[in-house]
């Protein structure tokens, strides 16, 4: 009996994994949750995988194990890793070792960085290779997502580059239902890849609805056929930037809870000089866009995860009107508590539009692949990859008052305010637009309250004089206002110049009747404070 014990304990050891145990993620209402219910938020960053030689970005840099313990440092639990469909579905691209398909493109510094950093690399197949990778992030208890970006391999997303739509040169939907069936059973239980996406940015001249319901529809079921633990991605037309279709016509999947849908959004396409000069307004009116494509998929009778799979800058901060694009963005994104891909890890490609050894500077690492390039930046995410909000908690929502501009929260000092890292924050309650904030906790009522134009803003225990009194003012919702005793409004104003401490001072950009100023030369972004929903303990 003891003996028998004891082999059945040992095969027990044996068969389960020590360090890694699926996830096995499905949804919940908007949100993603493990087996046990606990809330699994993917913040996840971008890595490269679908160019010509098909092999990850960054390989020949650094090892696997450095790169996927930099993940990890740097905040993010999960890889939006891209791959090509050719790379599962033409023999003559299957066949390929890592070596052959870099020496095919002429990738000679290549093959000679990945015989330093990643020697054991080059003689695997392509999709050896990609699964080293998984198998490396995994070790670091980073989960996957596969993003099916292009068919042929190359640079994506050309609206007439023969990868975007159904029906396209190289875009055969049998050949791409081959493509996600074949990745789909390769990875079937693995702990790592928790979701596939399906198809990255359709778009160009022949998209359609019609081909959109039908294909998505068949993608899904031929997933989840295969492997019914992974989330199954629905991406939008548009470069994947509109699903508002759905708002009057569903899809009609059913593959158990394991349905999300992915929404992208750049600053691409926006008039600069309404970042540089409307701003409040301009942020007001993408957001609206923003929630009137996808964002309202998490609202309503049926709401279900929406997942940012790409947003991002260029990190040199060069490009003003982006920069403030992005704060907009953040502040949203920390609303919403979404789940999200930043674009991106890579600090440079091996070939990308014809040039060897190109640099990201949208790339969380730096060319070398071995620091972070820009900490500064790297710290504005510091909010939004926390769960602030919990659907499992039983604790009580109060808001965090968050600064978007540099991504960091409001603290309580002795009786002021100031900015600091969001390791924690104040909790406040704004129940009422134009009514106190009230600081929550501590016992007895302490509130926000204006001392003046240039001074700091206080706490005190004047929670009903008129300038306790707050509301949200202009086309961003972003300006947190009060009126002094002539009735001019003062916004909270946090000044870069002199410290941390956050003042009150006249609002920038906005009229004296708290409607945005025309063409605004100042940047009003310093006057930001998103109140953000949390119930995190
Ligand atoms: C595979 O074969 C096709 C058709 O001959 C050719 O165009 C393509 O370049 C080949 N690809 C690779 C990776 O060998
Ligand atoms: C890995 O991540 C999961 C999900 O976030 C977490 O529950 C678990 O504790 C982590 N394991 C390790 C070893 O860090
Ligand atoms: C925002 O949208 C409104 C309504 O469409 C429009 O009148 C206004 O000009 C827009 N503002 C900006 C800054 O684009
Ligand atoms: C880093 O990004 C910030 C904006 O987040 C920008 O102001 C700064 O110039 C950037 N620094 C470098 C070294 O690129």
């Amino acid at each position: 009996m003891k003996i028998l014990q004891t082999i059945l304990f040992s095969l027990i050891l044996f068969l389960s994994p020590l360090s890694t145990h699926s996830l096995s993620l499905s949804t919940r209402s908007r949100w993603i949750v493990t087996s046990s219910g606990d809330r699994y938020k993917l913040r996840c960053v971008n890595w490269v995988g679908h160019l010509h030689a098909m092999v990850p970005e960054g390989l020949h840099k650094q090892p696997i194990k450095a790169i996927s313990a930099s993940v990890s440092s740097m905040g993010f639990n999960c890889v939006r890793l891209t791959w090509a469909t050719y790379m599962f579905t033409r023999p003559n691209y299957t066949k390929l070792t890592v070596e052959e398909s870099l020496d095919q493109w002429g990738l000679k510094n290549a093959k000679a960085g990945m015989a330093e950093n990643n020697p054991n690399v080059l003689g695997l197949s392509l999709w050896e290779a990609q699964k080293a990778v998984i198998d490396g992030l995994g070790a670091q208890n980073i989960t996957v997502v596969l993003d099916n970006h292009v068919s042929l391999p190359k640079w994506c997303c050309g609206s007439n580059d023969g990868n975007g739509f159904f029906g396209d040169e190289y875009f055969d939907p049998n050949e791409w239902l081959l493509g996600l069936s074949t990745v789909a059973r390769r990875y079937k239980g693995n702990p790592t890849v928790v979701a596939m996406s399906m198809r990255n940015e359709l778009r160009g001249p022949h998209q359609n609805q019609e081909d959109w319901y039908k294909y998505m529809q068949q993608g899904a079921t031929t997933i989840h056929k295969e492997n019914p633990d992974v989330l199954v991605i629905v991406s939008g037309l548009a470069t994947d930037t509109n699903l508002g279709f759905l708002k009057t016509r569903p899809i009609q999947v059913d593959i158990n809870n394991k349905l999300v849908y992915e929404a992208h959004w750049y600053a691409f396409g926006n008039p600069p000089d309404k970042w540089l000069y409307e701003t409040n307004g301009f942020c007001g009116n993408v957001t609206q866009w923003f929630m009137g494509q996808s964002g309202f998929l998490t609202n309503g009778p049926n709401p279900a995860p929406l997942f940012l799979s790409e947003f991002g800058l260029d990190q040199r901060g060069g490009n003003e009107a982006d920069t403030r694009y992005f704060s907009c963005l953040l502040g949203h994104v920390a609303e919403m508590d979404m789940d999200w891909a930043l674009w991106t890890l890579q600090g440079s490609y091996m070939l990308r539009e014809g040039v060897f050894e190109m640099e990201e500077f949208y790339g969380m690492l730096n060319a070398n692949w071995d620091h972070v390039r820009n900490s500064t930046f790297q710290k504005s995410l510091q909010l939004i990859q926390q769960i602030t909000q919990d659907p499992t908690s039983n604790s009580a929502t109060y808001q965090i008052m968050y600064h978007p501009q540099t991504g960091q929260c409001v603290q309580v000092g002795n009786d002021n305010i100031y900015l600091s890292d969001c390791k924690s924050w104040g909790r406040w309650s704004h129940d009422t637009d134009g009514g106190p904030i009230k600081l929550m906790g501590g016992g007895g009522s302490r509130c926000l309250v204006a001392a003046g134009d240039g001074l700091p803003a206080a706490i005190s225990g004047d929670c009903s004089g008129q300038q306790s009194m707050w509301a949200l003012v202009s086309g961003s919702q972003f300006h947190i206002a009060t009126k002094d005793n002539q009735g001019n409004f003062l916004c909270l104003d946090w000044d870069s110049s002199k410290s941390s401490t956050i003042l009150t001072k006249k609002c920038l950009c906005l009229g004296s009747d708290s409607k945005d100023v025309s063409k605004c030369e100042d940047n009003p972004q310093r006057q930001w404070f998103k109140l953000v929903p949390s119930n995190k303990i």
